[in-house]
């Protein structure tokens, strides 16, 4: 049986590598290989070969295993655990020279369906900065970073009294942005600011460094939030997934167990 901190040892190496060999690829110059499902909804060739490589080191690690990643797609566990893996998350940071994308690495017990696994351990890389967010189940969450060194991550205590730092993304079909603009004028009532990183993960991981009260996003994919979404809870915060909505994109949530509630029921509304 391989352990939760096992799983995770694994995902930090790959990652590290995989960070390593995106920001050496970004000082080369960036290619946008392809528009996917909006003019927004950019691949690099980057994003391409970082899957390949992470992929790869996996399958050699531990042949069995399921995948799934944003740029290559599934395949199916033998074993229960299957990787979910955003080689590049941020792509138009990334391909604008912003520092603020990530390698995302998880290991899930089950299918790679968010509204059933179990996340078991999780890695974020942002080689642009060197800053590492590592979690595995039950074990809590750390940050290795060049700029603040390593140290347990924990979401913000208070519910600040001037409001909530809040974080959030929209995604890239125009047609979906009126809708979230609105939704956006709902919760600037209790927000103090708003911030816009650009990177799933990247917010996950603010919101268990107390860096963000409070991120959400409808629309997200599996490969955007598992690592973080483990990060979080591992931090003291609190997750949600919420799938059923019509227009078929879940809303995701993650903030302090103080804020969370407020937040759950503006965005229910
Ligand atoms: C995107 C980023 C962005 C979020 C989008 C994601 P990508 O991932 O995480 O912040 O708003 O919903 O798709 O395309 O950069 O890997
Ligand atoms: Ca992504």
């Amino acid at each position: 049986m391989t352990t939760p901190l096992e799983l995770q040892s694994l995902a930090v190496e790959i990652a590290r590598e995989a960070g390593e060999l995106a920001a050496h690829r970004r000082r080369e110059g960036v290619n946008i290989a392809a528009t996917k499902s909006a003019l927004a909804d950019i691949v690099t060739e980057a994003d391409r070969e970082v899957e390949e490589l992470v992929r790869r080191r996996l399958h050699e690690a531990r042949p069995g295993d399921g995948f799934l990643g944003e740029e290559s797609g599934g395949a199916d566990s033998e074993t229960g655990l299957t990787w979910v893996v955003d080689p590049i998350d941020g792509t138009v940071n990334y391909a604008y020279g912003i520092p603020a994308y990530a390698v995302s690495i998880a290991a899930v017990q089950g299918s790679a369906d968010p509204a059933t696994w179990q996340a078991l351990a999780g890695a974020v890389f942002n080689p642009a900065i060197d800053e590492l967010f590592v979690a595995a189940h039950g074990e809590g969450a750390r940050l290795v970073s060049s700029i603040e060194g390593e140290r347990a991550l924990r979401v913000a205590a208070e519910a600040p009294a001037a409001g909530a730092l809040v974080g959030t993304g929209f995604g890239y079909d125009p047609a979906t942005h009126a809708a979230a603009l609105d939704q956006l004028a709902t919760v600037m009532p209790i927000a103090r600011d708003l911030r816009r990183i650009g990177a799933a993960s990247l917010d996950l991981t603010a919101v268990a460094a107390g860096r963000l009260d409070a991120y959400y996003e409808r629309g997200l994919h599996p490969w955007d939030m598992a690592a973080g979404s483990l990060i979080v809870a591992e931090a003291g915060g609190r997750f949600a997934w919420i799938p059923g909505h019509p227009s078929g994109r879940a809303m995701t949530i993650a903030a302090t167990p103080a804020l969370f509630p407020r937040l759950s029921e503006i965005l229910s509304a």
